[in-house]
């Protein structure tokens, strides 16, 4: 069984609303609540598989890609997208499949196309998780990972990026939740704030990020402190409103709110 308990998956992306259509407890239409996976059967998740996140890490393809990356990620001027941000995002998207009641598999899977989301990057930025999905079939493939188990991983890395991405998997809803809570000063490079562009100005201001996972009331929270004295409360809304959004429809596909905590203050 690779879904929550009584998990019932909505379709993908936000979709248009008729004025006379009743929405459920998580604001969703009839169509978006409905079930899809029952007529399909369980996703092809291989249970017996031993193929770990340490496998996939210790790939020499990997650890080179991720390396290289973040370096011209560095070139180009954006924020820490190496093995700090990746470990991270892996680790938390393990975290949030595991503390639902997925299966392990599910949770392990997760981690792995956590770690591998952005190594697309060092092809190019734009595409960047078409790239990387492309580039870690044949990683995963030399491997010995299921074609089923690779699938999930690929279609995890190739629906994280805001502007076309949308949850189609638990692994993928994960992946989406937790990159976008990475939100913290350590990513930052630059060290001369005069020169901070809005993106600096507001990780920088991040003190601490945390996804609160809450199994019982179905809820992810991202918990922020943020100095308002670095940037305000209204800039983050300003360069994360989209990625906010995404969020929102990740946690709906694990059948879960999600909420966001600023300085204490709920927000969401
Ligand atoms: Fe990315
Ligand atoms: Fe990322």
């Amino acid at each position: 069984m690779t879904s929550a308990p009584g998990a019932a998956h909505p379709g993908p992306g936000p979709h248009l609303q008729a004025e006379s259509e009743t929405l459920d407890a998580l604001g969703r239409t009839p169509k978006e609540a409905a079930p899809v996976t029952s007529a399909l059967g369980p996703e092809p998740v291989d249970p017996a598989s031993s193929i770990s996140l340490a496998d996939v890490q210790a790939h020499e393809a990997v650890r080179t890609f991720i390396a290289l990356a973040d370096r011209y990620l560095g070139e180009l001027g954006y924020t820490e997208h190496g093995f700090r941000h990746a470990g991270l995002v892996a680790k938390i998207a393990y975290n949030v499949i595991h503390r639902l009641g997925f299966d392990d598999r599910m949770a392990e899977l997760a981690a792995i196309s956590g770690y591998l989301h952005d190594m697309g990057n060092f092809v190019s930025r734009t595409m960047h998780s078409q790239t990387g999905a492309a580039i870690t079939y044949d990683i995963l493939r030399d491997i010995g990972m299921s074609y089923g188990d690779i699938g999930i991983v690929l279609a995890a890395i190739g629906n994280h990026e805001e502007e076309f991405g949308n949850p189609v998997n638990a692994a993928s809803a994960a992946l989406i939740v937790a990159d976008k809570s990475d939100v913290h000063r350590s990513r930052v490079r630059i060290k001369d704030p005069t020169l901070f562009d809005i993106h600096d100005r507001v990780n920088h201001a991040v003190e601490h990020s945390f996804l609160r996972v809450d199994s019982e009331a179905r809820t992810l929270t991202l918990e922020l402190t943020i100095d308002t004295e670095l940037a305000g409360v209204m800039e983050y809304f300003e360069i994360f409103l989209s990625r906010m959004a995404m969020c929102r429809r990740a946690a709906e596909f694990l059948e879960c709110r999600f909420k966001i905590d600023i300085n204490g203050a709920k927000l969401l």
